[in-house]
């Protein structure tokens, strides 16, 4: 219900909040010492050096160990997933989709909420995007999946956007159906690639697995639902090193290829791994090695990261509910009963308003005009910038790599039959041009969050329900 009190003459105060690069504010010490570890080792690669200090392999174990821990329980000693750890969010997507066989001819569903980078590495892999439309909690919609799937498909790859989660269980207990629908006709499975560059550290309910189910039902972290799930290390992710990326993967098999393609194609197993040619190569492999000072900053980010989570996580659901009061509908989360969403961003929908798009554009633009005015970074969907699918020109015009690839390549013909404008995802578009978000900064006081809720009031009476 909309407040009763007036506050349009209650201006808020001008405030400043604090950055909202949710590991980066965290740096401290332990990341200076990490850094500092690595340097008067004089070995900044992650294989060897005068003196390594394998960095990156002890992230890569702790990483697991982390994404195999339950909401609030400690890390657990060992478990079934294995981690990569590579240079960016980017590469990391681009070495998932080469290990899974993603080529010409191939079709990988995407959602059309996104960011650039999981369209550009499927258009890298040189096979076509096929969009599918989102659900109230602006994720791939798990029902919109079925009637994307044709036998050229490869890959699915949710993503789950701003740190809020998709029915990722829901997801995947819709590939095992397809998946033994197409063992009766013959065809190869479709595999999962999880894009969670913007949901690092969040939990789900579901069963992994897109063939058989690896379990029962239960609440694992996103990223370990898939076949493969990727994360990003870049500034504005939920813990940061810069740069960098990890790829995780339960299934051995994958995990090599993985593990050779990141690396010019040639696995290394030992232990410590000391031989450059030491297994057989894989063929043509990517250059996406992380560094052991991104590995030993990203060790002691690791160690700050539910604490970074807890923060978000606070902050969010006061700002929920608060938008609640005021007549605003926050985006649906995929659990509501256990919501394992990050916190990192905070989306509502604004009340039905004006029936024509282009006044619904106008009223989100000014609703976001009016809130950074006050000093939020906010932003109205609609102009995400390349987290929209129809912001994307490349995309729109089917502008091609080299030699024309992918649209030109004949085993991609079939293309024709898609197109990527405003119009292509219905439910998607509708959500874009009514809802705006504001950024949860990790580091938010008691009266920050005041700050915060104050404009939010003020900008509702004067701008949303003017
Ligand atoms: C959903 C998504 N995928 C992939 C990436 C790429 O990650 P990076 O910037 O580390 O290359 C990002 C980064 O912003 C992202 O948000």
């Amino acid at each position: 219900m909309p407040v009763d009190k007036r506050v349009s003459d209650k201006k808020p105060a001008k405030f400043a909040l604090p950055a909202e690069f949710p590991g980066a504010v965290w740096y401290g010490e332990e990341e200076i010492e990490a850094a500092m570890r690595v340097m008067k080792r004089r070995s900044p690669f992650r294989y060897y050096g005068p003196d390594c200090g394998f960095e990156v392999r002890q992230f890569e174990r702790e990483f697991a160990r982390y994404l195999a821990a339950k909401p609030g329980a400690p890390w657990p000693e060992a478990g079934d997933i294995l981690v990569t750890a590579v240079n960016s969010g980017t590469g990391a997507l681009e070495v998932a989709l080469d290990a899974l066989g993603v080529g010409c001819g191939d079709e990988v569903i995407v959602q059309g909420f996104m960011w650039i980078a999981s369209i550009s590495s499927i258009i890298r892999a040189r096979a076509v995007p096929v969009l599918v439309d989102s659900d109230d909690t602006l994720n791939m919609d798990p029902e919109a999946i079925r009637a994307a799937v044709t036998p050229r498909t490869k890959v699915i790859m949710p993503v789950p956007m701003l740190g809020g989660c998709a029915r990722i269980g829901r997801i995947m207990a819709v590939v095992r159906e397809i998946n033994a629908e197409r063992r009766t006709q013959g065809l190869p499975p479709v595999r999962v690639l999880e894009d969670c560059a913007q949901a690092l550290g969040a939990h789900a309910r579901g069963i992994p697995g897109s063939i058989a189910p690896l379990g029962d039902e239960d609440i694992h972290r996103v990223g370990t639902f898939g076949d493969a799930g990727i994360f990003s290390l870049q500034i504005n992710k939920d813990m940061t090193a810069g740069e960098g990326g990890m790829i995780v993967t339960r299934d051995p098999e994958l995990h090599r290829r993985i593990e050779a393609l990141h690396n010019v194609g040639y696995a290394k197993d030992a232990d410590p791994a000391q031989n450059w040619y030491g297994d057989a190569p894989l063929g043509w492999g990517h250059g996406r090695r992380m560094t052991e000072l991104q590995g030993a900053v990203a060790r002691a980010q690791l160690r700050k990261l539910d604490a970074i989570l807890d923060n978000m996580r606070r902050s969010h659901a006061r700002f929920e509910v608060h938008a609640r009061e005021l007549g605003l509908t926050p985006r649906a989360r995929a659990d509501a009963s256990a919501p394992g969403d990050t916190g990192y961003y905070c989306i509502f929908h604004l009340p039905p308003g004006p029936a024509a798009a282009a006044a619904k554009i106008a009223r989100g633009r000014a609703v976001a005009a009016a809130l950074a005015a006050w000093g939020l970074h906010p932003w109205f969907l609609h102009d995400f910038e390349v987290h929209v699918y129809y912001n994307i020109h490349p995309l729109i015009e089917k502008r091609p790599m080299n030699n024309g690839c992918p649209w030109d390549c004949s085993r991609n013909a079939f293309h024709a039959a898609y197109r990527y404008d405003r119009g292509t995802l219905p439910r998607l578009d509708e959500a874009l041009i009514t809802s705006v978000g504001i950024n949860v900064p990790s580091r938010l006081t008691a009266e920050q969050e005041q700050e915060i809720m104050a404009v939010l009031d003020y900008v509702c009476e004067t701008v949303i329900n003017a």
